[in-house]
């Protein structure tokens, strides 16, 4: 199975991706976590995306591509599925995307549309706390650490994202908006995409995914 999340900053794609990519064996590929752990090793590449990232705009196709054909390249031999989970972004990236799968002879399935209202995603991403030690995922209220700061999971330290700050995060929106919306109609054009009211609960979104993946069974 191969699925790619789509949807606006805060609307739940990391979140999803973890509670699936077991039960579905699947890789979850985020490229934002790629990103973060480039920018967090200091390399030359690190160095030059970490001002994009902070100031939410998008890090180039060309840097973006790479990163995600090296994880394809070196996975695809095990035969598990994929889940994409901020990739594609542009046009590009669809199009690279679609051209590394048919190297290998696959091809997306299904392409999930998490729409979310914009006062739904700031208090999401305004609350949300990441555990620095395994990248688990929190939030101050919906879904609270039981110990406050504390990773459930491993124990490590909780922070928050550098870009989870309201004027970035209003930036990522606009981005998504101009950038990321036309690749809709990519899949649309497919019969791949499927839209999915994300404003709901984690579980109840989870259970609509699931519901929808089982097509391919059918
Ligand atoms: P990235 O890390 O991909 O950020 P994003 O797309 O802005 O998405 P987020 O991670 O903010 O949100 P999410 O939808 O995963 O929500 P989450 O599940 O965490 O990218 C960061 C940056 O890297 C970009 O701005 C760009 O610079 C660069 N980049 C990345 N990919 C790129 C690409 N392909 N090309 C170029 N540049 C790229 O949930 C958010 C919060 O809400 C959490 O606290 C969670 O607990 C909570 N929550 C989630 N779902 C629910 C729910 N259903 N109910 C209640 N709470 C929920």
């Amino acid at each position: 199975m191969i699925v790619v999340l789509l949807g606006a900053p805060g609307a739940g794609k990391g979140t999803l991706a973890s509670a699936l990519k077991d039960q579905l064996k699947v890789h979850h590929i985020s490229t934002g976590d790629l990103i973060r752990a480039e920018i967090k090793a200091g390399s030359q590449i690190g160095l030059e995306i970490k001002k994009c990232v902070e100031s939410g705009a998008l890090v180039s196709d060309e840097i973006v591509t790479r990163m995600i054909k090296g994880k394809i390249d070196s996975s695809v031999a095990d035969k598990c599925g994929y889940m994409f989970d901020g990739f594609p972004r542009t046009n590009a990236q669809a199009a690279d995307l679609d051209k590394i799968l048919k190297g290998h002879g696959l091809s997306v399935d299904f392409a999930l549309l998490m729409e979310a209202s914009t006062d739904v995603v700031l208090a999401r991403l305004t609350g949300r706390r990441v555990c620095k030690a395994c990248g688990a995922l929190y939030h101050l209220t919906n879904m609270p650490s039981k110990v406050a700061g504390i990773c459930d999971a491993c124990g490590g330290e909780l922070y928050q994202r550098a870009d989870d700050n309201k004027e970035t995060i209003l930036n990522r929106m606009t981005v998504y908006a101009e950038s990321t919306k036309p690749i809709i109609d990519h899949y649309k054009s497919q019969s791949k995409l499927r839209v999915i009211n994300a404003d709901k609960g984690a579980e109840a979104v989870r259970q609509e995914m699931l519901k929808i993946l089982d097509e391919k069974k059918s």
